[in-house]
């Protein structure tokens, strides 16, 4: 039996049965504003809790402002950084993206081999794929990332944005990649919404697949375990 690596998101442990296995390599789709981020923020900062390492990779925004986020829900990155317990890192790193990727990612290697985290964010996929020049090239560089990941046993959320339509999943590469899955969505009824979630599959793990609602408070994001959404499904 693996061991199961906490997320510290109020309610996901439970629905995942305990934890993410370590080494497992999830996606979490949802469209914007449901709080993908959140969870991916409240993920390292558990790591830190934890004394895990963690590298959170934000393709979308700069280093600080990734820190100023966190700090919005009580969460000192800046701090975790000094004392290298977080390394947040940037598209910057790819700032020769096509070279240092035919290189076995080059710079992202050499700090993994450095810092040897046990956390790994990449926030989000769906921004990373436009680094590639063309199909062949994104896909090969995938199947890379994730190799690279599993050799290090990092255990990796990957955030992807997904149209609303919901329960219409539009598959990518990703969802093949990846060893689970964690839908987020809102719910909506005329001038209602609702944010919700729906742990799909984790490989070799027994999960709850109910559809849960969840709130983004202050303190960051909670799953209501025991309850079903308010508004009726569509
Ligand atoms: N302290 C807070 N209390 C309640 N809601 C918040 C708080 N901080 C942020 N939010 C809400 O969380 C939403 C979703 O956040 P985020 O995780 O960035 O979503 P995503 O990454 O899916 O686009 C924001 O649009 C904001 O409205
Ligand atoms: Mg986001």
């Amino acid at each position: 039996m693996k061991k199961l690596v906490k997320t510290g998101v109020v309610g996901l442990d439970e629905l995942l049965g305990g934890g993410l296995p370590e080494g497992s390599v999830v996606v979490l789709s949802g469209p914007p504003g449901v709080g993908k981020s959140t969870i991916a923020m409240q993920y390292i900062n558990q790591g830190a809790i934890e004394g895990e390492t963690g590298i959170f990779l934000s393709i979308e925004n700069n280093a600080s402002d990734v820190i100023e986020y966190a700090s919005s829900f009580g969460w000192d990155f800046l701090k975790q950084q000094e004392e290298k317990k977080l390394l947040i890192l940037d598209r910057t790193i790819f700032t020769d993206a096509e070279m240092q990727l035919s290189r076995d990612f080059g710079a992202l290697k050499d700090i993994l081999d450095d810092m040897r985290p046990k956390r790994f964010v990449v926030d989000s996929v769906t921004l990373f794929d436009f680094l590639f020049r063309d199909d062949i090239s994104r896909k090969m560089n995938m199947m890379k990332f994730v190799e690279l990941m599993k050799k290090h046993s990092c255990t990796v959320i990957m955030t992807l944005k997904q149209p609303e339509d919901f329960p219409t999943l539009i598959y990518t590469d990703w969802h093949f990649l990846a060893d689970g899955l964690i839908v987020m969505f809102w719910n909506r009824n005329r001038a209602e919404n609702e944010r919700c979630i729906w742990t799909v599959k984790l490989r070799g793990h027994a999960i709850d697949t109910n559809i849960r609602p969840l709130k983004i408070t202050d303190k960051g994001l909670v799953i209501y375990t025991n309850d079903i959404p308010s508004i009726p499904q569509r």
